[in-house]
């Protein structure tokens, strides 16, 4: 097959905004005890914390991480994860049936976000508390001093405070799974009266609705807009997820998933300036896409092993196949970089996770872990729409699928010029020619490569390195035009300087 991309720096799409490569650590499975706390490994330090997790977290350059949930929020009572550790009490959890130990809170996630480098994106506690609980965090978390909460966080050895700037008001709080569950109605005037009263305490922090659980959901778009029509003024992001995987076995469909998550969040973007027309408002509103990743093992967890304390949960093994389609949804969501302004990979380890740990204390990376590495380091600057051509193909849900998926980041600061690009056909390479013109003569800086002859390959403890990147990827150039041959059902990231 062959594919023409046009690159011209003028055409642009966005600046990106660096927190499109967060993640989301929740307290769910071994994500924080057995991943990022593991007091007594040999790699952690006086806190409990994994040093390796540390590093392979850091190198991901992850500039925001959201906490403590997800489902798990819903039922938290954040009191009970702050003061001494030796009188917190073990608790039943009731988003995932286990028993939550409380030995890491909001005080200790935040040291651990300073030590890796990252925001903490906090979410308040919807479901089975309220407006109290949630100014009261604000109080505790942000203000400086002299007030019971802000006093009570300086007795609790925190004299700054964290100044967390970005809230997550609930979680999916229109699935029926959800520890109080509501309604649109119910949520929306919920939402107000609850963003309100945070911006009340700490005015300088920005608030992320609930959109619906996913586009599945029945009550998708009518949740949206009816929220939206209750909350639009107090808040500044409204909030997407969503998970695919291949249980179906079927790649071409699965490749072709990313044009799902396009046509999702083209729709959130047109639900929210319905939203702002009708208000006559000024504030074009953001989206936070703070849960997106491939999930297999969705809807299985091993909840009937009740209240047993951090059980492997949700430990989705990625292959090649997978690494693809990260790379398609990392394209998908640099292409909407004017709207999608936050995005969490969820999550980020041994949860549906790039990143596993396992019992003897090792850890290992999995495939999907390399197209994010690639994106968060390389893909930052301003994205750049390029004329893509590219021979199409049909699919079980999708027609009109394109075998190229490409985006273009120009990194002015630096000087790059950075191509993503998935190859999804899968029995035939792609000769694909770049015209990158305004951009005069470029060089080669590298081009990097996940190729595989096994869709199904995957990394594992035994076998850490079995689908790992390399770069020694085919691309020549003459003046400002590139050529590249890209491998079939391959990731590709093409740096030009
Ligand atoms: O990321 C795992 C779970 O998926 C989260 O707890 C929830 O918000 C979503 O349903």
């Amino acid at each position: 097959v062959k594919s023409t991309m046009l690159i011209d720096k003028n055409f642009v799409i966005s600046s990106v905004d660096k927190r499109i490569y967060g993640s989301f650590i929740e307290h769910l499975g071994r994500a924080v005890y057995g991943g990022i706390y593991e007091p007594g490994h040999p790699t952690a330090d006086a806190n409990g914390f994994r040093q390796d997790a540390i590093e392979a977290i850091k190198a991901l350059n992850v500039p925001i991480i959201r906490y403590p949930g997800g489902n798990f929020v819903s039922g938290y009572n954040w009191e009970d994860g702050v003061g001494p550790k030796e009188q917190r009490r073990r608790l039943l959890e009731l988003a995932w049936w286990t028993t939550e130990t409380n030995e890491v809170g909001t005080n200790e996630f935040a040291d651990w976000a300073k030590l890796v480098g990252t925001e903490v994106m906090m979410a308040v506690n919807l479901g089975t508390r309220g407006i109290d609980e949630a100014r009261n965090l604000v109080e505790y978390c942000n203000h400086p001093s002299g007030s019971y909460y802000s006093d009570l966080r300086i007795s609790h050895g925190y004299k700054e405070p964290h100044r967390f700037k970005t809230w997550c008001l609930g979680n999916e709080m229109d699935g029926p799974w959800q520890i109080g569950a509501k309604t649109a109605v119910e949520y929306g005037r919920l939402a107000n009266e609850t963003a309100k009263v945070m911006k009340w305490v700490d005015p300088t922090i920005e608030l992320v609705a609930c959109g619906s659980s996913s586009s599945g959901m029945d009550t998708f778009a009518y949740w949206e807009s009816t929220v939206l029509d209750l909350c639009y003024d107090q808040v500044d992001y409204l909030s997407l997820h969503t998970y695919y995987n291949n249980n179906n076995n079927n790649t071409e469909n699965f490749l072709a998933s990313s044009l799902n998550l396009d046509h999702f969040i083209g729709s959130v973007a047109a639900i929210c300036d319905a939203a702002q027309a009708k208000k006559r408002s000024k504030k074009k509103l953001m989206l936070s896409l703070d849960e997106w990743n491939v999930w297999k093992t969705i809807g299985t967890s091993r909840m009937e092993e009740r209240w047993t304390i951090a059980p492997p949960e949700c430990e989705d093994v990625y292959n090649h196949e997978d690494a693809l389609a990260v790379g398609c949804y990392l394209i998908t969501i640099l292409k909407h970089a004017d709207r999608v302004k936050m995005a969490c990979l969820a999550q980020l380890i041994n949860v549906i996770a790039p990143i596993m740990t396992e019992n003897d204390g090792s850890l290992w990376l999995q495939t999907t872990y390399y197209p994010f590495l690639h994106a968060s380091n390389f893909g930052r600057g301003t994205v750049i729409h390029s004329i893509v051509n590219s021979p199409k193909y049909d699919a079980k849900d999708f027609t009109d699928v394109p075998y190229l998926e490409a985006t273009a980041v120009h990194d002015e600061e630096n000087g790059y010029v950075t191509i993503f690009a998935v190859n999804r056909h899968l029995s035939e390479a792609m000769e694909l020619d770049i015209d990158v013109r305004s951009f005069g003569n470029v060089t080669l800086d590298r081009h990097i490569v996940m190729e595989n002859d096994d869709l199904k390959a995957f990394n594992s403890k035994a076998a850490p390195n079995n689908v790992v990147p390399h770069d020694k990827g085919n691309t020549t150039i003459d003046g400002s035009r590139v050529t590249s041959r890209l491998s079939k059902a391959s990731w590709n990231v093409i740096r030009l300087k």
